[in-house]
């Protein structure tokens, strides 16, 4: 069964947050003189003199209402890297605990672990670049906290099986992460609606992809209210900025303006994948359901050098295992993918 309690370290079960002038103070007043703040103003135009909302209520209150999730269930982060620490600082103790990660995936999930002292487990993906549930199934042990899941996967592009997923929340007795930082992109739908069903999950997703706002640090994590609260608890206290809350409560009143990018860019992808699959130094493109592809080629280096000379940068993963040979693409404006498929084009 899963319990929190059991989970939770016990410095972060026993922490008393610090608790900021704002928190202690919610009410309608007209002076305030309990946060040490420049009483006179900022020397911009808006009110930056003053400490953000801790909490992010109104941006959770907008973000509930497109996503359907109550603000209890949501934890902001900046960026959802900072989510991935947060939950290693609240649930794994460094040089005891583990965490399961299935390459190749993100990797923040590993550098987080390292930075955080928690020993890594691979159970690298299949060939098919889906999850293998036997592996993981072995790997997990009494010290196993944390599993991260990322669908769509970076770098990969496809989405995991759902029924695996669902095979990990009903038998995992730690958190399994599902990392949606891509779910605009896809055809799968996201598992924010199975938050009532398990309350082992965590659901990363991020403004900084479809939503353009990758500048803001805006991430998000949804979860069920025991794990936000803890969450809560260890963040920083101000760790989204007034400027980024402010922004974000107009960009997602943008919804359209951002699902027609997101159709746009299914068809930009299509079309790059159709085109590069001519050239003769393409071996493979992989399915995606994200926002880029990934492309196994004869040459990666000799590739991405190139395109580097011709002021083009693509990401070269050709050195991660079941990766060899991979450049990972994003797809650009029709104007920006011309220009790459013009210059592959001169590439001998
Ligand atoms: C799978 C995945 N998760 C999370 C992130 C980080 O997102 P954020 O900008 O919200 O920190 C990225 C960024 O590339 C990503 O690919």
């Amino acid at each position: 069964m899963f319990d929190i309690n059991n989970l939770l370290r016990e410095n972060i079960k026993n922490l008393t947050p610090y608790s900021s002038a704002r928190d202690e103070f919610q009410g309608e007043a007209s002076v305030f003189l309990d946060a040490n703040e420049n009483a006179y103003g900022s020397p911009l135009d808006q009110p930056y003199n003053r400490y953000p909302d801790p909490l992010q209520l109104e941006v959770k209150k907008r973000l509930s209402k497109i996503k359907g999730v109550p603000p209890p269930n949501i934890f902001l982060g900046n960026g959802s890297d900072e989510a991935i620490d947060i939950l290693f600082r609240s649930f794994c103790n460094p040089g005891l605990d583990n965490v399961i990660l299935v390459p190749p995936t993100y990797g923040m999930y590993e550098v987080s672990a390292n930075i955080n002292d928690i020993k890594i487990k691979n159970v690298p993906l299949t060939t098919e670049y889906q999850l293998n549930i036997e592996g993981i199934a072995e790997a997990i042990d009494e010290h196993t906290k944390l599993i991260f899941i990322c669908s769509p996967n970076n770098p990969t592009g496809n989405s995991m099986n759902r029924d695996d997923v669902e095979t990990l929340l009903v038998n995992f007795n730690g958190i399994v992460v599902v990392d949606e930082a891509y779910i605009n992109f896809s055809r799968q739908k996201t598992f924010i609606q199975e938050l009532t069903e398990y309350a082992n999950l965590v659901v990363l997703q991020t403004l900084s992809k479809a939503w353009g706002l990758a500048g803001l640090r805006v991430g998000m994590a949804f979860a069920s209210e025991e794990i936000i609260a803890v969450m809560n608890k260890v963040k920083p206290p101000y760790n989204i900025n007034e400027a980024s809350q402010q922004l974000a409560l107009e960009a997602l009143q943008n919804v359209n303006q951002v699902n027609n990018w997101i159709k746009e860019t299914l068809i930009q992808r299509d079309k790059l994948v159709l085109e590069l699959k001519n050239q003769d130094f393409v071996m493979d493109i992989y399915p995606s359901d994200a926002n880029f592809i990934l492309v196994k080629t004869t040459d990666p280096k000799g590739i991405y050098d190139y395109l580097v000379q011709q002021g083009i940068i693509v990401r070269n993963r050709s050195k991660i295992d079941l990766c060899q040979g991979c450049l990972r693409i994003t797809v650009g404006t029709p104007d920006e993918n011309n220009i790459l498929l013009q210059t592959l084009q001169n590439f001998k």
